[in-house]
């Protein structure tokens, strides 16, 4: 795996086909590219991923997390909208336009701090790749996974396979009942603040991770879904209100951010 935050690895704009769709129920899709250069990728980069096939629509390109790099890379898709579902009832040998790496990764954890991952729902994929990659730093991750029910947890066993799983639903069909925001609170009590938060998922639970890391006085990045034209810094279409004013820029600056340079109430 690629060092985190060095020697970032130069884009490139491949044609390739898609080798495999693995579909986790009928929203969540793994789908494995075929390359024949490898991708480098850092954990927290991302791809633009369009169909070369697509014609005129969906016009741009979607923003996906990397969820492992190399020869057969692969993303993570929730179907949202059109180009969604166009990516998730792919076929094998279908051609797709991929866009990657772009972005900056999540930055190292400090040797001194519990690296703590907040998944919710597909939120999950760019701390899959974090987690293996402590996995192989000999480091072992506290992940706190939750959904609103066991049908939105995709890829919870790969995560399970190399951290220590926590897992919350708000209907309580699976782990504690609640918000995942219920287990951030007894991670910083165990790790007694001693931790560094990741965090992909919704807004609000990012804004509330955020929340409760600002009153542990403790680090917490977070990895910015907004809409994105470009991807690598040209349409300004990805700003983010940054504390203080003015903005940072997603695709450029981030995706992975100091959750805590972010005015979440804007
Ligand atoms: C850095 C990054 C990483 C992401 N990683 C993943 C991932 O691993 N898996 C995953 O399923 N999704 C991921 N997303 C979100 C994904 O890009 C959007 O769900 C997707 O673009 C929606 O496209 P659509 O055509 O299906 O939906 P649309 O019908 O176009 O829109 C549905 C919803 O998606 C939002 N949206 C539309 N276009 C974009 C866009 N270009 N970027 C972001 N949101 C958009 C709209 O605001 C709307 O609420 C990521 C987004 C970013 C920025
Ligand atoms: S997506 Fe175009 S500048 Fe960020």
């Amino acid at each position: 795996m690629e060092p985190m935050h060095c020697g970032k690895p130069r884009p490139r704009q491949v044609v390739v086909p898609l080798l495999r769709r693995d579909s986790i129920g009928a929203s969540h899709h793994v789908l494995t590219f075929d390359c024949e250069q490898p991708l480098e990728a850092a954990p927290g980069q991302f791809a633009m991923v369009r169909g070369a096939q697509w014609g005129e629509s969906p016009f741009l390109p979607r923003p996906m997390s990397i969820l492992t790099a190399g020869r057969r890379p692969s993303i993570l898709v929730k179907v949202v909208g059109e180009g969604t579902r166009r990516l998730a009832s792919s076929e094998p040998g279908e051609l797709f336009t991929v866009h990657a790496p772009l972005g900056v990764g999540w930055a190292p954890c400090p040797e001194d701090r519990v690296p703590v991952l907040v998944a919710g729902g597909v939120g999950v994929c760019p701390l899959v790749f974090l987690a293996r990659g402590l996995t192989e730093q000999g480091r072992r991750a506290i992940a706190l996974y939750g959904g609103r029910s066991a049908g939105d947890l995709p890829l919870d066993d790969e995560l399970a396979e190399v951290t220590d799983l926590r897992i919350a639903t708000e209907d309580g069909s699976l782990g504690q009942l609640g918000r995942v925001t219920v287990l951030l609170e007894s991670a910083i009590e165990e790790t007694k603040g001693r931790l560094k938060v990741y965090a992909c998922g919704p807004r609000a639970m990012m804004a509330r991770v955020v929340e409760m890391c600002r009153a542990a006085d403790a680090p917490c990045e977070v990895s910015l879904e907004t809409i994105m034209g470009c991807g690598y810094g040209v349409c300004l279409g990805c700003a983010v209100p940054k504390v203080g004013g003015g903005y940072l820029y997603a695709c450029s600056e981030g995706p992975c951010v100091d959750g805590h340079a972010i005015a979440w109430e804007s």
